[in-house]
């Protein structure tokens, strides 16, 4: 691939090496010209129909690759791992990783890479409209104004949250919890975030770590940024929800799982919290149908990194870890550096 090499701008690009190219899966819909630039180096399988692959369609297809290049929603397993015995790299276009079994991949030498940063700023943008979406109730009159029911202005229609200096709370404080948090300056807001480490002193914007349950009872908005794993399944569940302020607003941006979708509806008709907003959901895109029935929630179809810059950072990354792996380089975002010294090398056959 055209990077990385020495090579200065301009420069007439190296022949393709001879001999047979590593044969690469990707399971999701790409933009084509990366897909061109992929093909240039790589015998590539592609799925531009963005056909959903059943589990054995898609052991079928990853049984003789040497890299596959994989969405968040596909599960990657010990089972399907032991069918790929030349699959040398799994590199997820993502940031977040809970499909991927990671020590089974070490297990077997494979190499695991994700890819942080080049969505942080997109992802906190969303979120932050999620929120100002749900405090100033967007989605809602708009569907209203839609219907034809506005006859006026009125002094008491569609009261919404006061964003402006109020408590923001972050569960889970990584790239993406601070990016928030630098937006929240702007608004004056107190923020508020719980992590199992807390940040350095001089993390920049002024910050305060508080345990959990100060976090729940404080935060006039909580926003979910926790990775997920067997230990945050639930992590908000009826438990947590009641410890809520009446009327504060949840923002699920992590994953669905890390909160427990049925028992938030139930909370929802109860007031605490008063609204939610969700780009993720327990089992989506077939999700609990109460949250549809509810007007104090607003739904996005997991589109937190979605802009033409973020999702074309993670596909080019995705891209350049795979092709790192697959030439004997060490990726930028390796996910199992312990697997690198016993890794499986790519040979041309
Ligand atoms: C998307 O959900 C990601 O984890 O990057």
């Amino acid at each position: 691939m055209n990077q990385g090499n020495g090579a200065p701008a301009g420069a007439t690009p190296a022949a393709p090496a001879a001999g047979p190219l590593p044969r690469v899966l990707v399971t999701r819909r790409i933009f084509p010209d990366l897909l061109a630039e992929l093909r240039r180096d790589h015998d590539v399988r592609d799925n531009q129909d963005d056909a959903a692959w059943s589990d054995a369609q898609l052991r079928e297809r990853m049984a003789d690759v040497h890299g596959v290049l994989v969405d968040p929603t596909r599960r990657i397993d010990a089972g399907l791992l032991d069918a790929c015995p030349r699959l040398c790299v799994v590199s997820n276009v993502a940031v977040g990783y809970n499909n991927l079994d990671v020590p089974a991949c070490t297990r077997a030498g494979i190499l695991a890479t994700n890819t942080p940063d080049v969505l942080t700023d997109a992802t906190a943008d969303h979120a932050w409209a999620l929120l100002m979406a749900a405090a100033r109730r967007v989605v809602e009159s708009d569907r209203w104004t839609r219907a034809g029911h506005w006859q006026g202005f009125a002094l008491d229609a569609f009261l919404g949250a006061e964003v402006h200096g109020a408590t923001l709370g972050i569960l889970g404080m990584g790239r993406i919890g601070q990016a928030l948090a630098r937006r929240a300056r702007g608004f004056d807001m107190r923020v508020i975030y719980h992590n199992r480490t807390p940040l350095p002193a001089d993390a920049g914007a002024p910050l305060q770590w508080v345990d959990k349950a100060e976090l729940l009872r404080s935060a006039d908005f909580l926003v979910l940024l926790l990775p997920y794993s067997a230990a945050t399944h639930h992590a908000i569940g009826a438990a947590e929800l009641a410890q809520m302020k009446p009327g504060s607003v949840l923002v699920n941006i992590a994953r669905g799982g890390v909160v427990d979708d049925a028992a938030l509806v139930a909370a929802l008709a109860a007031g605490r919290p008063g609204a939610a907003a969700l780009d993720v959901m327990e089992n989506e895109p077939h999700f609990h149908p109460g949250l549809l029935a509810r007007d104090n929630v607003v739904l996005t179809p997991h589109i937190g990194s979605a802009t033409h810059r973020a999702r074309r950072g993670m596909v080019s990354l995705a891209m350049r870890n795979l092709d790192d792996v697959l030439q004997g380089r060490r990726p930028q975002a390796l996910l199992n550096p312990e697997a690198w010294e016993s890794r499986r090398r790519y040979r041309a056959e």
